[in-house]
């Protein structure tokens, strides 16, 4: 992706949600450790690898690698312990909808830049 054509603002704001993705890969794999649940276990990995593609997905635009943020996976391994993971994961589901808000206040500003996103949307619902 030629980056030239997206504004310094745009690209801060995908790398705000690759760094989310990532940081969700990250929580979601490691609840699928702690899972004794076979089942469970393979659909929160299934999640952390759907999230680290869409992680990949903003990295072609960013052309960087984001660290997930470590802090934020401590926090939420440390709810997951006290809640249970499926109170945890409508949080984070909840988290990655404030991404989208983002993405539409993105795409108000520069519409082309939201063009791929909003086409991995419609895929996902
Ligand atoms: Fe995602």
């Amino acid at each position: 992706m030629n980056q030239t054509n997206i504004s310094l603002e745009a690209l801060n704001a995908i790398a705000e949600f690759q760094k989310i993705e990532i940081t969700s890969a990250k929580i979601y794999a490691s609840f699928a450790k702690r899972q004794k649940d076979e089942h469970n276990r393979k659909v929160l990995e299934q999640i952390a690898a759907d999230e680290a593609q869409h992680a990949q997905i903003w990295k072609k635009y960013t052309n960087k690698e984001v660290k997930p943020c470590k802090l934020k996976v401590i926090f939420f391994r440390f709810l997951e312990m006290i809640l249970g993971y499926t109170f945890v994961i409508k949080l984070l589901e909840n988290g990655e909808y404030d991404g989208v808000a983002n993405m539409e206040k993105l795409k108000k500003r520069n519409p082309r830049n939201c063009h791929n996103y909003q086409r991995r949307r419609k895929a996902r619902a």
